[in-house]
């Protein structure tokens, strides 16, 4: 995207700190194979989430050396574990700020989610990073307008981790070329206004199955759609699902959003049992989860529904309305399943916001 690559027009060098929040994001249109550089396969679209947060801080001094050199700490203290992840997320996104090079970053970052709690943290890990390293780069050319802020954090946030292009903005955004959004782009992710206001309020209530790390990553998953025998029919079912989606959503029609987004989980984790090697990401616990849920939707008509991400755990959407039977529902039959009983409540948020130091 050479609209991307920064013309360096000021010898500006600044010293700089900026601090930055980026939420989580659960797919209801699920992203599952990529090109390279995380180009998708197939468009997607997402619920921005409001208490799944990484707040990263990030100090830009300028050095006499060439070439970028930074410290992280997470939690307070340097971590080893995520070095690769960063490495590898700075010499993506060095072609398109290569005033980079001239900076040594001190970077520290905080999940309001426990680590290691199964919930994906690459998404609104890689927004916040992004965000920061877009906010010196406006403090440097106050030229970069609000739009171009927007598309290129979630531009250098996608080439860190696919999904995160989508932590940006909130409370709906779509990431991947379609026909039925004009302007979304494979390149960045695009909020989706003028939906029905259920949807502007709804519920994540995110119940922990398993925590730790999956046993098979979502860039191995991504890389067994290449070559596997339903790839086209679901790159193909994922446009269809969208443009049926964004309708649904627009009249707020609950009865085909459930069909839609449980469909889209459980296509997602049909993928996986297809692919060659098969696996499996789902628990014992996940499909009880999942059986209680159609029960209790048979038995009391509310329009609660499930989603999954790459793993055991299972998000349950629901309009706010129903709030008080629902987690009443949850608190009592579904956290046995819950490893330690644990589940975060959480809602669809406005997106990523500068947190001022
Ligand atoms: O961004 P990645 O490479 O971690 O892939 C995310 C894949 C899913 O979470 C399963 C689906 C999605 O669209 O977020």
């Amino acid at each position: 995207m050479d609209a991307f690559r920064y013309s360096a027009k000021t010898t500006t060098t600044i010293s700089y700190k900026t601090r930055w929040q980026a939420p989580s994001n659960i797919a209801l249109i699920k992203y599952w194979g990529k090109e390279k550089n995380q180009i998708p396969k197939n468009p997607s679209l997402s619920f921005t989430l409001q208490k799944c947060v990484t707040e990263t801080s990030i100090e830009f001094q300028p050095k006499p050396s060439s070439g970028l050199t930074f410290d992280f700490f997470f939690e307070g203290k340097p971590n080893p574990n995520f070095l690769p992840k960063l490495n590898h997320f700075f010499d993506q996104i060095r072609p398109y700020v290569s005033w980079l090079d001239g900076y040594h970053l001190t970077i520290r970052s905080d999940n309001s989610f426990p680590h290691s709690s199964g919930i994906a943290s690459s998404a609104s890990a890689m927004a916040a990073l992004a965000l920061g390293v877009m906010d010196a780069e406006r403090e440097m050319d106050a030229g970069i307008t609000d739009t171009l802020f927007t598309t290129k954090a979630s531009f250098l946030a996608r080439l860190g981790s696919g999904s995160a292009a989508r932590s940006v903005e909130g409370p709906i955004t779509v990431w991947g070329k379609t026909p039925s959004v004009k302007e979304a782009s494979n390149d960045f992710a695009c909020k989706i206004d003028s939906l029905h206001t259920v949807f502007t309020t709804y519920q994540d209530t995110v119940l922990i199955v398993e925590k730790g790390s999956k046993s098979v990553s979502s860039s191995q998953g991504h890389a067994l759609m290449n070559g596997h025998p339903f790839a086209n029919q679901r790159f193909e079912q994922a446009q269809q699902h969208l443009h049926s989606l964004l309708e649904v959503m627009k009249e707020g029609n609950l009865d085909d959003f459930i069909r839609i987004v449980e469909s889209e989980a459980l296509t997602l984790h049909a993928m996986m049992m297809t692919s060659q090697p098969y696996y499996l990401l789902m628990e014992p616990q996940t499909l009880s989860i999942i059986q209680k849920v159609w029960a209790f939707r048979k038995e009391t008509h509310l329009p609660l529904c499930f989603t999954l991400d790459a793993g055991a755990n299972i998000h349950l959407l629901y309009p706010k309305e129903h709030t008080a039977p629902i987690l009443d529902f949850i608190k009592n039959e579904l956290s046995p399943y819950c490893q330690q009983g644990y589940y975060i409540e959480d809602a669809v948020g406005r997106g990523a916001k500068k947190m001022y130091i």
